[in-house]
């Protein structure tokens, strides 16, 4: 066996790990993503539908009641920042939003705050 043929085959060899490194590293960030997806959909409907909405539009009778934010309102959802959000999940809002903090990790309130995002209406 030449040594140019070892040379190469060992190439291939680090090529190809480093290729599926890279494609590991890339399904698990994938399956995080969707994790979160599924986390903030579970959170948002154990601890904000109640007041909110399923859709986030506050329809109900809980939502007429305590006033709570219509979330899919483009205006509002263009005027408010991603901070105020995480702000307001995290330490309440007026008189009737309670504050989040000894519910949920900050990672979890930053996934609802992409899923509010995510409820606005065009
Ligand atoms: C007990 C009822 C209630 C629950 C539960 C509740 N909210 Fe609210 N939420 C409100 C009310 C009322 C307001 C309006 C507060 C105000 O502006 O005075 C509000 C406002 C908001 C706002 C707008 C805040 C801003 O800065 O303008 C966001 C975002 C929000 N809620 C998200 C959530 C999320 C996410 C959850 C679940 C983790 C949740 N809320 C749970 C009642 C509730």
């Amino acid at each position: 066996m030449g040594i140019n043929l070892i040379v190469a085959i060992c190439a291939l060899l680090i090529i190809s790990s480093f290729l599926l490194l890279i494609n590991g590293v890339r399904a698990s960030a994938d399956a995080e993503t969707k994790l979160n997806a599924r986390t903030a959909a579970a959170l948002y409907s154990k601890h904000c539908a109640t007041c909110h909405g399923k859709d986030g539009r506050a329809k109900t009778f809980k939502a007429k009641f305590n006033h709570a934010r219509n979330l899919t309102e483009p205006g509002w959802q263009e005027a408010v920042s991603d901070e105020r959000i995480f702000n307001s999940i995290a330490n309440g809002r007026g008189k009737k939003m309670p504050s989040f903090t000894k519910k949920m990790t900050e990672a979890e309130i930053d996934s609802l705050v992409q899923l509010v995002r995510g409820l606005r209406s065009s």
